[in-house]
Parts: structure tokens; sequence; C-alpha cells
């Protein structure tokens, strides 16, 4: 079981302290599906990387089966770190190693031999639904697929408890709903516990068993799911329950087939930077660079605590050779691509 006992962790910076997460108390039992809901900047991920030893309470104890995690250091943090696998948002893959070679990373650094790392990997791979790409190199994936990958790698090392902060955030709603399911799937496989952060309720409503909702580093809300869809007593809470999601291109089928009927020529691609990336030179540069007609359909910019995030969907015609030419200089440049149609 996890519990967290009056954590509070605040930060001292220049603009002064900020209050991350402030008493928080919260049970988590063996085998359950957490979720973790909020806006931006309420908490979540420096509660649960607290799980992990990654931040350390500034009072209050985190404790996991009555080990208390924040107390431990060195070789026994490392040794506890283990029982806890992590997936991110944006994968965080080696991009030089293939799947298996990604997934065995975990297991050569805990000290396995290079042939039972190989054979424990070729399994997990089969496990996340991944068999047949074992040696294909992550740029070489569609996003459901990295997070394939990101999630056998979490998971190489046994854990007792798999993290997920954000995990689905970056990928279309069909995907989300394929990885959701490996998740459910591996939770019950494995009696996996998985605390996850999202800000998206379909994700809690998809998969989490139970809910506590984070509003400026606290708890305000929490209980079993449909509890909390029922009767949910916060104003933060009522707003995520009755949140109408705008459909944004990505949010259906339905709207990128409609849009594909539109713009029937071109190649439809989906471009995501992250980060720091300009967004606009890049694409000025690809045009200069590659003979092609754009047309810019739709872009949206999201400010997040790890930086821009921006989607951009284009629709480019020219030479294929010249299309290719510029999918090839984007992912160079680390923009996710995903092409929606291709002529
Ligand atoms: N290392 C740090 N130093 C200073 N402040 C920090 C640090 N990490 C987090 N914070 C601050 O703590 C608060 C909570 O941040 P946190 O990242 O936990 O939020 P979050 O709920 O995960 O947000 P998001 O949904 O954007 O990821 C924010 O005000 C953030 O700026
Ligand atoms: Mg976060």
């Amino acid at each position: 079981m996890i519990e967290f006992k009056d954590v509070t962790k605040t930060f001292d910076s220049k603009q002064g302290t900020v209050h991350a997460v402030q008493d928080v108390n919260l049970k988590i039992e063996d085998g359950h599906i957490y979720g973790i809901v909020g806006y931006s900047g309420a908490g979540k991920s420096t509660l649960i990387r607290m799980l992990n030893g990654l931040e350390t309470p500034t009072s209050g104890s985190v404790n996991i089966d009555e080990v208390e995690i924040s107390a431990l250091t060195g070789a026994k943090l490392r040794a506890q770190r283990h029982k806890i696998g992590m997936i991110f948002q944006h994968f965080n893959l080696l991009w030089s190693r293939t799947v298996l070679e990604n997934i065995m990373f975990p297991l050569e650094i805990a000290g396995n031999s290079k042939a039972d790392a190989k054979q424990k990997a070729a399994h997990l791979a089969e496990l996340v639904g991944l068999s047949g790409r074992e040696n294909a190199y992550p740029a070489e994936l569609s996003g459901g697929q990295k997070q394939r990958v990101g999630i056998a790698r979490a998971l190489a090392n046994d854990p007792q408890i798999l993290l997920s902060d954000e995990a689905t955030s970056a990928l279309d709603p069909q995907t989300t709903d394929e990885v959701l399911d490996l998740l459910l799937d591996i939770n019950k496989k494995l009696n996996l516990t998985i605390v996850l952060i999202t800000h998206e309720m379909h994700v809690i409503r998809k998969i989490a068993d139970h809910v506590a909702v984070m509003e400026d580093g606290k708890i305000v809300e929490q209980g079993p799911v449909l509890e909390v869809f029922k009767r949910p007593q916060q104003a933060v809470t009522k707003r995520f329950v009755n949140e109408e999601v705008t459909p944004s291109l990505t949010e259906t089928t339905a709207v990128v087939d409609q849009l594909l009927a539109k713009y029937p020529k071109g190649t439809i691609v989906q471009l995501t930077f992250h980060g720091d990336q300009a967004q606009l030179p890049i694409v000025s540069e690809m045009l200069k660079q590659y003979t092609l007609d754009l047309n810019i359909i739709e872009g949206a910019i999201h400010q997040t605590q790890e930086g821009a995030i921006g989607s951009l969907y284009i629709q480019i015609s020219g030479d294929q050779s010249q299309i290719n030419g510029a999918l090839a200089y984007l992912q160079k440049m680390r923009v996710e691509t995903e092409v929606l149609n291709r002529e």
C-alpha cells in the first residue's frame, strides 16, 4: 500500500516560496488504478515524484508497504526505485537504440547479463504488443508504439507500482484508448498498482477506480471514480466532470475524415512541437529547402509547466521526393510528425 501522510513540499525560488504540495493525505491500495487529476501547476507531478524519491517532502512522509521512501538514500533508495516504473508524456526513449535495446537498458543497468536482458526484453515486447517491431528505432514508430516501448521498459525490473505522468497526453484519442487498454491489461495480469496523472477526465473514466482532484497543491476531493463523477462537491471537480472538450482535430476520427474529404489532394501532417523549439522558423526553413505548397490548416500552442507544446496541422503538396525530404527534415529537427494521409 502507498501512503502519503501529511505531505507538504515547498520550493524556494526567486519569486518566493511555492507550495507545490500541501498537507496531502492519501492511501492507495495494491492493485488499484488511482487517477490524479488537476490543472497545470496543481502539484500532480511533484506529488508522484515523491513516490520514487525524485523529490523529498519538506514535511510528512511517503510510505510504500510501510517503508518510508522519503527517508531512504543511496543504495536503499535505488533498490526501492526498482519496484517503481515510470512512463512519461514524451516517452523518454533512447533514440539511437532499437525497441529491444531500449527495453534491455534498465535490465543491463540492474546488472543482468546481456543474454538474460535480451530474453526478458523480448518477452516484454510481446506483452505490450510490439512483436515484430523489436529491431525498429523509436523514430520509426507511431506515438502509441513509442509509448508501448516506454511501458515495456518501465516493467523491465518487475515493479509493483507504475507511475504514469500524462502518458497518453501526446496521443490521439484512438491511440490513447489502445494504450489505456494495455495499462488495464497489465494491471490485471501483473496485479500492478498504477498511479496516473492526467488532465483528461476521459482517462480517469476509462481506467481509474479511484480519483483524487488536486488544486493549488491540495487534494480537494478524493474517492471512487463513480462517486466523484456522480456527486462532484468542489467547483474544480465539477469543472472537470462537466468539461465539454471542444473537439480539436485529433479529437475524433470523424473530424480527420472530414478534413481528408476537404483537402483530398495534399499530404496532411500533424506536427507536434515541444519545449523551446521555435515553431515557425522550422517550417519556414523547411520551405526554403524543399519545393512544396503549404497550407496551414490549424494550429495551437499550449503552455505547460515544462514549456510550450504546439500542434500544427499542415497540408503539403508537391513531388513525393520533396515531401519525403521535408518530413525527414522535420524529424531531424525533432518535431513529431504524423501523416494523416498519404497520396
Ligand atoms: N523544481 C521546482 N522548483 C520550483 N518550483 C517548482 C519545481 N517543481 C515544481 N514547481 C512548482 O510547483 C507547482 C506544482 O508543479 P507540478 O509540476 O507538480 O504541477 P503539475 O500539476 O504536475 O502541473 P502540469 O499539469 O503542468 O504538469 C508549480 O507552481 C511549479 O511551478
Ligand atoms: Mg506535471
